[in-house]
């Protein structure tokens, strides 16, 4: 696994959020290789402390090789499965088996390729009505986070274009949520339902990884980050989790609109 490039500091004053950690790389292999050392230094962590890694995946395209790089790695290195509780940051409200599916891009690519224990996995119900899937996850998440001291172990995130994490969108209710875990959001600019954590949820999160690739998304991230504080116009930039600033690794597409700290210090 490569060793993390030196970390860049993005633009932009020390804002009234913790400033997040940024690491580019230069392909989107190297970040797939960078992000799977980081989610296996963080369960092999949290199952030596807990004995118990709580992990919420998010979905889309971006973490897809990341985690088909996951499954495969050889027994010596791959993490304990059977420690390892697997929930999802948000879902499509459509059937498993639906090439939209978040859960069913992680069953195909780590459920049905690891010793992972069935009871150990965590879905929102994509098939059912969205208050009833939230309902139902809010309480099976009341179930699982218990074991790792009701808070999640690692939240990975992706980013949209226009700025949204997990299925929190701009100018969406959800953002203002504070006491509920999980919500039934309907997204009127893709005309969808979706079920997502909230920010409570993900700011209590002992780790928050964003994995942000390709040159397509070069402006957004330096929207995101470069804002100097929290933004509901770019809800990514809500998420602040208290123990640790979010980490986010990108490739080279990804963040070739950051300014690295060398330049802004002259250092070239
Ligand atoms: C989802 C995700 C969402 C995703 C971003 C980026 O269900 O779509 O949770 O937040 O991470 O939209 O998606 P890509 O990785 O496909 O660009």
């Amino acid at each position: 696994m490569l060793s993390p490039p030196a970390s860049l500091t993005p633009a932009g004053e020390a804002g009234k959020v913790m400033r997040p950690r940024v690491d580019i790389y230069p392909s989107k292999a190297d970040l797939e290789s960078a992000a799977g050392s980081e989610i296996l230094r963080i369960v092999r962590l949290s199952i030596r402390e807990r004995g118990v890694c709580t992990l919420a995946l998010s979905g889309g395209e971006t973490p897809r090789g990341l985690y088909r790089r996951l499954a495969a790695l050889h027994p010596g290195e791959a993490p304990d499965w059977s420690r390892i509780h697997l929930c999802f940051g948000d879902e499509r409200m459509v059937p498993p088996d639906d090439p939209e599916s978040n859960y069913g891009m992680v069953r195909h690519e780590i459920i049905s390729r690891v010793p992972l224990p069935a009871g150990n996995v965590h879905r929102i119900r994509g098939e059912r009505p969205p208050e009833i899937a939230a309902a139902e996850y809010a309480a099976d998440l009341g179930r699982t986070l218990p074991l790792s001291g009701e808070r999640f172990d690692l939240v990975l995130l992706g980013l949209g274009d226009d700025g949204h994490t997990a299925s929190l969108f701009p100018g969406t209710d959800v953002l203002r949520e504070r006491e509920k875990s999980v919500c039934a959001v309907y997204v009127e600019r893709l005309s969808v339902w979706r079920v997502t954590v909230t920010l409570p949820v993900i700011n209590r999160a002992r780790n928050v990884l964003f994995l942000v690739s390709g040159s397509g998304k070069k402006e957004i991230v330096r929207k995101v980050l470069a804002s100097v504080s929290p933004a509901a116009e770019f809800p990514a930039m809500l998420v602040n989790p208290s123990d640790s600033p979010p980490h986010w690794i990108l490739d080279s597409g990804a963040g070739a609109s950051i300014q690295t700290g060398t330049e802004e210090s002259g250092n070239q």
